[in-house]
């Protein structure tokens, strides 16, 4: 049974505060901090690349509705997330919810599915920058060969992605500098992307052609499950699901927030919020701008620009924004990674490398750089589609376990404090299980089968090394 032994909150909020002798990490971030980290880690590939192709191939406008309906599926698991990280506060995110509520291996289970949505979400977020980059030099006059921006699976083969690869380096040196500096850095990030979005909106409003919103859900072309009507709504929300990835990042924060109790809960929801509504607007004005029939682009926005004659400097603007949006994403899904990892080092499950801290700077730096190694494998060598949807399975079986969490915790610690309670459990639980997993039955088959083997890879490793030197199950061993 010690496969299921848990730790106790006890014991978690004892070790998060250093009365068991280990490092801490510092507690500096406020509530503004939080949100503009939940929108750092939003905003990005999700809406510059995925919405055009999203409503060309298979819900039109009513790619508005796939907004919606992948914003009601985040917001359950959302709330559950929220009541989880005001009541354990500490880093980690939902691997350490397991560990309270569902034991050890499922901890396990959720620590490793947390890497395919951070480390390869930070890759895929990655190769999306490579070509934004490479564009805004190639409309500088530079030509970057495409033999260092492609990898050799693409379907325009290159040899490796280099310019993926050095901006995780340049990342990976923000975050060892410290949890400040990246927030910092973050929040100008924030701030210029966030402005970029809104100019486009602002703008784009004034060229909306109604004659382009009908219909706004098109007719089925064929039976297939997808091909528009309201199937291909709920596989567009499917697709953009990913633009959402990146809310729960500020959960692992936790540690570092200076009021977790009343601010996790405005981090998490309110980024949300402000994400669901500025990605309606834009997919509203996207869709009225343009015709859907022509979003099948990998940069829609720049399409859209075309046709808002009158604003020549607005198309490099706003590559100069998606530039900036995904850099903040990429900044935020590393740091998240950096502190699963530190979480699960210290509850000896990996070793200890992970929770080293540097002795000046406090921040996890051997854990960044071997992220840095691993991450950029496959920023270098894998196509950006496969990355997405890889990112989209984890997180949206994390997303499942940690709504089941929170109805097994209401039952276990029925009084345990709950700063936020999420609304009415079990039923937002419940919807939030139902729909994360609709969603990933969405995902083809190979993301099923790389998924799979993932986790049998994991599985592996938690038998063949973590088990033996969990120190929960040491200090178990040892009472007995
Ligand atoms: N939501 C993030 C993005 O769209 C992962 O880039």
């Amino acid at each position: 049974m010690s496969l299921f032994a848990t730790k106790t909150i006890e014991s978690l909020l004892a070790e998060s505060e250093g009365r068991t002798g280990g490092e801490t990490l510092k507690r500096t971030l406020t509530a503004t901090s939080l949100i503009l980290l939940g929108i750092g880690a939003i905003i990005g590939a999700g809406i510059f690349t995925l919405t055009g192709v999203a409503a060309a191939q298979h819900a039109g406008p009513g790619v508005v509705y796939s907004f919606i309906l992948a914003a009601v599926g985040c917001a359950f698991a959302g709330f559950c997330y929220s009541e989880f990280s005001t009541m354990i506060p500490i880093a980690g995110s939902a691997y350490t919810y397991a560990y309270a509520t569902m034991g050890e291996l499922l901890a396990w289970i959720i620590g490793w599915s947390l890497v395919l949505e951070y480390a390869i979400g930070a890759a895929t977020v990655s190769v999306s920058w490579s070509a934004y980059f490479a564009s805004i030099m190639k409309d500088a006059g530079i030509e970057i060969p495409h033999a260092l921006l492609a990898s050799p699976w693409d379907n325009e083969p290159g040899t490796l992605n280099l310019m993926a690869v050095i901006i995780i380096g340049v990342i990976t040196s923000i975050l060892i500098i410290g949890i400040q500096e990246s927030a910092r850095f973050n929040s100008v990030v924030v701030t210029i992307k966030v402005s970029v979005v809104l100019v486009f909106i602002a703008l784009g409003y004034f060229y909306i052609d109604s004659a382009n919103y009908t219909p706004f859900v098109p007719p089925a072309t064929s039976e297939k499950f997808g091909d528009f009507g309201w199937t291909g709504v709920l596989r567009a929300a499917g697709m953009i699901f990913f633009a959402y990835i990146g809310f729960d990042a500020v959960s692992t924060a936790a540690q570092e927030a200076k009021n977790p109790k009343r601010d996790m809960p405005i981090g998490i929801v309110g980024s949300l919020i402000v994400c669901t509504i500025l990605y309606i607007a834009y997919a509203m004005v996207l869709t009225g701008v343009v015709n859907y029939k022509d979003l099948n682009t990998a940069a829609p926005l720049a399409v859209a620009v075309d046709k808002m004659t009158g604003y020549p400097w607005m198309g490099k603007l706003m590559k100069l924004g998606a530039l900036a949006g995904l850099t903040s994403v990429m900044l935020v899904m590393l740091l998240g990674q950096s502190r699963v990892f530190f979480s699960m080092s210290r509850d000896g499950l990996l070793p200890g490398l992970f929770s080293r801290l540097h002795p000046k700077l406090k921040t996890p730096y051997m854990s960044n750089l071997l992220l840095l190694v691993f991450v950029s494998l496959f920023s270098a060598f894998t196509p950006i589609s496969k990355l997405g949807e890889l990112t989209s399975i984890g997180t949206l079986f994390a997303f499942v376990l940690v709504c089941i969490a929170v109805v097994i915790m209401r039952k276990t610690q029925p009084d345990l404090p709950r700063p936020f309670r999420t609304p009415w459990v079990p039923l937002v639980p419940i919807l939030g299980v139902a729909f994360n997993l609709l969603l990933m039955f969405s995902l083809d088959k190979l993301t099923w089968a790389a998924f799979l083997s993932w986790m049998v890879l994991g599985l592996l490793v938690y038998f063949g090394y973590s088990r033996s030197r969990s120190h929960l199950q040491k200090s178990l061993a040892a009472k007995k």
